[in-house]
């Protein structure tokens, strides 16, 4: 799979991005700042993925004169992360569309077989009639991605977008393959998995640096 030229699998590659998630990586970068990132890069990363939103025209009256100008038609959005650190991502979001819904899916992976348990999940009502973007900043093997949009087709979802930060070419090819209809942002590409499923180069445990849980 040529990642870099498949359909619906979107690498961006803004300079601030990069720059930015180099800061992420960096092991020296406390908790206080990595959070700040995570929101920056959410911020950019949701600039992109929302570029396609319908406008329409309204009457707006300038200290000039009467104008007719866009205005971002009333699609229902929905931002939802993934616990735990997908919410980090979701302030900056909201600080692009502040009247979005946000929903919530709780996922931990077992520290052995690498496979995600789901804890939780509270979704608006109407789910069915929502774009929905879906926020998580690591796609490793991509379990924990698929078995969010699995939870959110069983319950009606239809319209569904993925932003991940750092993904492993392991996690998008299985993502890819479960899910091909569904546009797939990534802020980077690492390299592999390793022997535990992390990414490399990766930046560690996104939940534990966003949380200071760090052991
Ligand atoms: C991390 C990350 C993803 C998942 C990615 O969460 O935030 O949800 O791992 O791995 P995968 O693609 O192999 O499923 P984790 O399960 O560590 O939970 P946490 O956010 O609560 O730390
Ligand atoms: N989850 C993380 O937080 N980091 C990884 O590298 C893989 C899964």
């Amino acid at each position: 799979m040529d990642i870099q030229k498949t359909e619906n699998v979107i690498l961006l590659d803004h300079p601030l991005l990069k720059h930015k998630i180099t800061l992420l990586r960096d092991k020296r970068t406390g908790t206080n700042e990595f959070r700040r990132l995570v929101k920056e890069i959410a911020v950019l990363e949701g600039y992109e993925a929302l570029r396609h939103l319908k406008t329409e025209p309204v009457e707006v009256e300038t200290p000039i004169e009467k104008t007719i100008q866009p205005t971002i038609s009333g699609k229902k959005l929905c931002f939802v992360p993934i616990l735990r650190a997908g919410l980090g991502m979701v302030e900056g979001m909201l600080s692009l569309v502040p009247s979005a819904k946000v929903g919530h899916i709780g996922l931990y992976r077992d520290e052995v077989t690498h496979e995600p348990h789901e804890y939780y999940c509270k979704l608006p009502y109407s789910i069915a009639e929502r774009e929905i973007y879906v926020l998580d900043p690591m796609l490793a093997t991509g379990g924990s991605a698929c078995d969010a949009v699995k939870l959110l087709k069983q319950k009606g979802a239809k319209n569904i977008t993925f932003i991940c930060i750092i993904a492993a070419p392991e996690g998008v090819k299985a993502f890819h393959e479960a899910y091909p209809e569904i546009p797939l942002y990534i802020g980077a590409l690492d390299r592999c998995l390793n022997e535990n499923a992390y990414i490399c180069p990766g930046l560690g445990d996104a939940g534990d640096r966003i949380f200071g849980t760090l052991k």
